[in-house]
């Protein structure tokens, strides 16, 4: 299966699909209606000129204040909070603001949900496999625990790794001093590798053969005539002037090559020498590199991307902290969620049931669909809706960056079909003895059929896999391994979800009683940590607002 290194093929809801729904509803004018009754939207006379493709600001975010009940009266709540994911914690850190006593539940023994960053010491214990794919992971029984053996400042961030400049959790990291570095999510010096190639070349030669084809194609066919129908003169002139650059074409029209497919000897002191001829059109159009070539044109995809200096779960860390190790309880899962006229009460496994005015129910749907209670049957039938889906990620430390030393690739990612998916380097410690190489990001079938593996077959299948890429020294100096199903990690059971209809996606923006939902999986960003921080600041912002309306 060809991997798109998004969830969008697997999502009935994606992000793309629900924006453009929501701008045919209601469009920019929507917006700014919205916004001037808000008292934001800029007047004629104060508007600035934009410029083509800049959206307005939405609407800003407000935390809820401490000065909100003085002055208005009332006090703050008290909210038993499901689950330590972003979500989660995010929702107790924004209430914690306005002074609400918040409590957190989290089964794991960890906080942090899908923003796991494992280092040596860590132990990864999995589910059982699945009967079949699509199936739901046996209740109790474990499946195997590999013990993470990496070297002193490894790490790998085998869940979110990623951080697109637009999104919210960017402003949570400034926030809260999570410092940043660059995530390098596309490099001209990795390499492309599909069925249809031989061997893998670097990213930038199939670019420029892909580029320098098509405007071959394109140049001809407009000399000849055959847009006429499309063009004018002046646009054909236009056309002809773009495609020289865009494919490097020369007068003939013919792509020949050139510096952009890079060098077989770098140029020095000496011209260096070129790569040479490219492969026939035919052998170009045949690689199916279409994916590859674009990776990075995705809204949530371009460069450049961001991560936390030392691993994803400095955000999480830090959220933690914020909310404060006393307001949160690992190690306790919930067995029952219970509206009752003046509060919620929620059942634990072990202790006695907890009680709160309000909840935010921010663990996975289809494990919120699992437990009992008295949320009615349209929310129970929501909740069960969504489709867990599968991905997975293999970490390598290495004892050597032969990456760096003998490919000069710094960062970034090969693109491939096979099932590895992605093979990505590290955008940090560059130079230094050891590094860790993601030996596969794959998701959906490719992922189920590595999940069903123990790590050792993993390991085994994922190796021979590299080779193709980077032959005999993708398997010297491994120093130690860890790899992650995500269909099978207790109190998670999926990388992310798909909403097969809308139904009950809307059905769960809303509260049930006095427990409200949020997660990824509520929002337009599924898949990443700034959908679980709008969802989280939606939450609050409607809880807080029934707070101080109610008292
Ligand atoms: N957010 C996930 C990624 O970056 C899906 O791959």
């Amino acid at each position: 299966m060809a991997n798109d290194g998004l969830p969008r093929p697997d999502n009935g809801l994606t992000r793309r699909s629900l924006l453009v729904g929501i701008g045919a509803a209601g469009g920019a004018g929507a917006m700014y209606a919205a916004m001037g009754v808000l008292g934001l939207a800029p007047s004629k006379d104060t508007a600035p000129v934009r410029a083509v493709g800049v959206t307005p600001p939405p609407a800003q975010y407000v935390p809820p204040q401490r000065s909100d009940f003085s002055l208005r009266g009332g006090t703050p709540a008290t909210v038993v909070v499901l689950g330590a994911g972003v979500a989660g914690l995010a929702s107790a850190y924004e209430l914690g603001k306005a002074g609400y006593d918040c409590t957190v539940l989290e089964a794991r023994d960890r906080v942090g949900g899908r923003s796991l960053t494992l280092r040596g010491g860590d132990a990864v214990t999995e589910l059982p496999a699945l009967a079949a794919a699509g199936t739901t992971p046996a209740p109790g029984g474990t499946g195997e625990t590999q013990r993470v053996s990496f070297g002193e400042g490894t790490y790998f961030n085998a869940g979110p790794a990623r951080i697109a400049q637009w999104m919210v959790t960017l402003d949570y990291c400034r926030e809260l001093g999570v410092p940043l570095e660059v995530f390098v999510n596309n490099n001209a010096s990795a390499y492309v590798l599909t069925a249809g190639m031989s061997a893998p070349v670097r990213a930038r030669t199939a670019r420029a053969d892909a580029y320098g084809y098509i405007s071959e194609l394109l140049a001809k066919a407009t000399d000849e005539g055959a847009l006429d129908a499309h063009l004018s003169h002046a646009d054909k002139e236009s056309l002809l002037d773009f495609l020289t650059q865009f494919g490097e074409i020369g007068p003939s029209r013919a792509y020949t090559g050139g510096e952009r497919r890079g060098y077989r000897v770098n140029p020095g002191v000496a011209p260096g020498t070129e790569l040479g001829a490219p492969p026939p059109l035919t052998e170009v159009l045949s690689q199916g590199l279409g994916r590859m070539l674009t990776m990075d044109a995705g809204y949530d995809q371009a460069m450049p991307m961001f991560q936390p200096v030392g691993g994803m779960d400095a955000i999480v860390s830090a959220l933690a902290r914020q909310v404060g190790a006393g307001r949160i309880r690992t190690g306790t899962r919930v067995t029952g969620i219970t509206n009752r006229p003046e509060g919620v009460e929620v059942a634990i496994e072990g202790g006695a049931p907890l009680r709160a005015d309000y909840c935010v129910a921010a663990l996975p749907p289809h494990l919120l669909a699992r437990i009992p209670g008295n949320l009615g049957a349209d929310v129970k039938a929501a909740l069960a809706a969504p489709v867990p889906l599968s991905a997975g990620k293999l970490g390598l430390e290495y004892g050597r960056r032969w990456w760096e030393l003998e490919d000069r690739v710094y960062g970034g990612a090969t693109e491939t079909d096979l099932d590895v998916g992605h093979i990505w380097y590290p955008s940090h410690g560059f130079h230094s003895e050891r590094g860790l190489v993601v030996g596969y990001y794959n998701m959906g079938q490719d992922a189920e059929s590595y999940n069903a593996l123990p790590h050792r077959e993993r390991l085994r299948r994922a190796l021979a896999q590299g080779h193709k890429v980077h032959g005999e020294k993708y398997g010297a100096d491994l120093l130690a391994s860890v790899s992650v199903a995500w269909r099978r990690q207790p109190h998670i059971e999926g990388a992310w979800v798909r909403w097969p209809s809308l139904g009950g996606f809307t059905v769960l923006q809303r509260p049930a009683g006095r427990v409200y939902f949020a997660g990824d999986w509520l929002t337009h960003l599924i898949a990443w940590q700034a959908g679980a921080f709008e969802s989280a600041r939606k939450v609050v912002t409607d809880l807080h607002h029934r707070v101080m309306k109610e008292g």
